[in-house]
């Protein structure tokens, strides 16, 4: 049966553009505008930034088209779309398990995302009256101290998204991101202004679009691979669960392109806001996770009318995050709701509260258990963090290629995604069945070759 003569019990978006901007709202996050300027600055700038637009191409695309495919034929949950589509494909029962890994990825993220959007939504609350760049890196480090000022924020935060959930993420989400996303990108394209009036643009820029080949290596690749599928929310069913929602008129190919091209643009944006700013107080590009949190208060505290733009620019990062993080609690409930036929506020609050204690964790990892290492020497932060981005979605992704690529039928894949055959299908078809399982696994075989965990 194709998904135009059904439907998902969760509802369907109301328009096209509705779950662009769903899409978009699950992609653009704090992965743009905070772990991707931090990591290009931890993995050498260009030669990272290279191999992250290559990955964003060649792999993320073609697998979130495969995603929005699954999602929209199954109009299930993630866990039941596969394990409705391995029958329909006369497959192992077993892939059922894909959907549900990410369900559990979902999670995973979700406990450390929201102690990192807790960092945001307590900046609203900063003065921006420093007299340093410094000043803002001590108040970073010590703020990493405050506990209960961590947990209150995470909190909130994982209470937010609990709420939105539980109304349903198509109520949730359609009333606010129409309006509010667009003014981020514009304070984000203001901060960009202000960083040509550095005294450093040329060699932020620079930093960031010139490779340096010799800083390319696996755990460069790797890393970017992981912020590819991180960024554009593949890989665990986020963008599965939301296909299902998606008008069965609707071209997945086109809606596929439009979601990655933003969320690129919003990445690379913010990377050209913030390192002039890096280069011309002289900070170091590669001090981590606080990267954000210490440049743009410093850039709003010289900007006219800094002060408001920063209070608006930590309140719209915070909604992006909050955008983001519902898509990360909706496949594991959407999968409850259909499975126990339990209400949706009771899924999402008992999903919400195995992420909301794991974060508890994440939010101490900083100082009282700073010296729990469970991978590595990564703190328990850095390592779920490195488990579900660079592990499990790059992992996800490489099992939905195969499943589209090679288990389903041809002629199921070609007609739900509604177009005529020719060059680009076939392309994307190519780089789904063969250039996504291969290059991932050969990176994974190199990062565990050349040691990248310890
Ligand atoms: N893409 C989001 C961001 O860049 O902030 C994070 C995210 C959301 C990752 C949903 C994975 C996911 F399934």
């Amino acid at each position: 049966m194709t998904s135009e003569a059904r439907k998902s019990i969760h509802g369907t978006w109301t328009g096209k553009w509705t779950f662009i901007l769903a899409a978009a709202g699950s992609a653009v996050g704090l992965g743009n505008i905070w772990k991707f300027p931090y990591m290009a600055g931890e993995y050498g700038g260009g030669a990272f930034v290279l191999v992250y637009l290559v990955c964003i191409l060649l792999i993320g695309v073609p697998i979130m088209i495969a995603e929005i495919l699954l999602g929209r034929r199954g109009r299930r949950s993630p866990a039941n779309t596969m394990a409705y589509l391995a029958v329909e494909a006369r497959a192992f029962p077993q892939w059922k398990y894909l959907g549900m890994m990410g369900a559990v990825a979902g999670l995973l993220i979700l406990s450390f995302y929201s102690v990192a959007a807790g960092w945001a939504f307590a900046y609203i609350f900063e003065e921006f009256n420093g007299t340093s760049a410094e000043y803002y890196g001590q108040e970073f480090d010590s703020f990493l101290k405050d506990e209960t000022r961590l947990i209150f924020f995470h909190s909130i935060f994982i209470f937010a998204t609990i709420f939105i959930v539980a109304r349903g993420v198509i109520k949730g989400i359609e009333i606010w991101i129409n309006r509010l996303m667009p003014i981020l990108f514009i304070i984000i394209v203001l901060l960009c202004v202000y960083a040509t009036q550095t005294g450093a643009f040329f060699e932020g820029v620079s930093y960031l679009f010139t490779p340096d080949f010799s800083k390319i290596n696996a755990k460069v690749i790797l890393a970017a691979l992981g912020q590819a599928f991180f960024t554009l929310s593949l890989g665990m069913g986020a963008i599965m669960a939301y296909g299902a929602y998606m008008p069965a008129n609707q071209n997945i190919g086109s809606t596929a392109l439009y979601v990655a091209f933003l969320d690129t643009l919003v990445a690379l944006l913010a990377g050209i806001a913030i390192f002039p700013i890096v280069f011309a107080n002289n900070l170091e590009p590669a001090v981590g996770p606080g990267l954000v949190f210490v440049t743009l208060p410093w850039a709003f505290v010289n900007m006219p009318l800094g002060i408001i733009f920063g209070k608006l620019f930590f309140v719209l990062l915070t909604i992006a995050a909050l955008s983001s993080a519902i898509s990360l609690l909706e496949p594991g409930v959407a999968w409850i709701v259909e499975s126990l036929k339990i209400k949706r506020y009771i899924a999402a609050a008992g999903l919400g509260f195995i992420a909301w204690t794991l974060g508890i964790f994440s939010a101490l990892s900083f100082d009282l258990l700073a010296g729990f290492t469970p991978i590595g020497d990564k703190n328990f932060f850095d390592s779920l963090d490195f488990l579900s981005n660079q592990v499990l979605l790059p992992l996800g992704g490489i099992f939905i290629a195969i499943f589209v690529g090679w288990v389903m039928k041809r002629s199921d894949v070609f007609e739900e995604l509604n177009l005529k055959e020719g060059l680009v299908l076939k392309a994307w078809f190519f780089l789904l069945k063969f250039v996504s399982p291969l290059v991932v696994g050969l990176i994974f075989v190199l990062a565990v070759f050349f040691g990248v965990v310890t």
